[in-house]
């Protein structure tokens, strides 16, 4: 049965068109999203939520917020549970749900990237997070080191945590500071692959992003926000700024990885890069 039937079932005079088609389930606990039309029996939603999916903790999602990417979770039913170890492709992810992000709408952004890596290679994760590319990279993949590079210590503290868990501490450094000053400065010129894994600025680093690139060239994932419609404009605007900045470039590709909201979508692009 869908969640959304259960709910109809069980909740009376609610049009069904109101209530949640899934929560996202991590570990023990779910995560949902609910309309304003139904926020009033969220608390009732929520203990339904728990039975039907039968886990510890349902937590309602309110947003993202700041530099950092901070979700905004209240717990509408069961106990409050945090910290959740979660499993995808064969990798381990142990992270805070309340204080860190971890999208499982990008998940097969997370194996395609993977997919991409070849052996021996240097990859530069500027916006490590917990570990969402650094470690199926390095778990699936076989690079020879991946800088994995994040500001805020509390992810910085998983990151390090989920790297010992899968067992890469050969393979994947984490680095506690701000990707634009350390991909400059202490690693510059020795990527083959920069990925920049991050929205709201991510345009910001781009000038650290290509001079970590080795001199004969290499590969960024650059991802952001576009306006539904405009990704090819964004496409070309992204590009236009590395030529701007020196570079030759070359498009690989770019694909939406998910629709963020009514008016945009979340977009990578896949280009080669040399210094002129
Ligand atoms: C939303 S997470 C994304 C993680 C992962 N790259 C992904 O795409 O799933 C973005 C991370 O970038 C970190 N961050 C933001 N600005 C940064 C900076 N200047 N240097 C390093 N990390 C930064 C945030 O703290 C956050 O953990």
């Amino acid at each position: 049965m869908r969640l959304k039937d259960y709910l109809a079932q069980n909740i009376q005079g609610v049009p069904a068109e109101y209530l949640p088609s899934h929560a996202k389930l991590m570990d023990r606990v779910a995560l949902v999203r609910l309309r304003e039309e139904v926020k009033g029996l969220k608390r009732e939603i929520g203990n339904l939520i728990l039975r039907f999916y039968n886990v510890r903790a349902v937590y309602l999602v309110r947003g993202v917020e700041g530099v950092e990417r901070r979700p905004r979770l209240e717990l509408i039913a069961g106990e409050p549970i945090r910290e959740v170890t979660h499993r995808e492709y064969g990798c381990i992810f142990r992270l805070d749900i309340v204080r860190l992000m971890f999208c499982l709408g990008n998940s097969f952004e997370r194996l395609r990237l993977a997919g991409l890596v070849s052996d021996g290679e240097i990859v530069v994760d500027m916006f490590a997070g917990i570990g969402q590319f650094t470690i199926p990279i390095t778990v699936i993949a076989n690079p020879e080191k991946v800088y994995a590079i994040e500001i805020n210590p509390e992810a910085y503290a998983y990151l390090a945590e989920n790297i010992r868990l899968n067992g890469v501490e050969d393979r994947a450094q984490p680095i506690l500071g701000d990707c634009r000053r350390v991909a400059e400065e202490e690693l510059r010129g020795i990527a083959d692959r920069v990925i920049m894994g991050y929205f709201w600025g991510t345009i910001e680093a781009l000038s650290p992003a290509l001079g970590a690139l080795k001199p004969e060239g290499g590969i960024i994932h650059f991802h952001d926000l576009a306006r539904r419609g405009g990704e090819r404009e964004f496409v070309e605007n992204v590009l236009e700024r590395a030529r701007r900045m020196g570079y030759r470039v070359e498009l690989l590709g770019w694909r939406r990885v998910k629709s963020y909201s009514r008016t945009r979508n979340h977009v990578v692009i896949d280009f080669f890069a040399t210094r002129i």
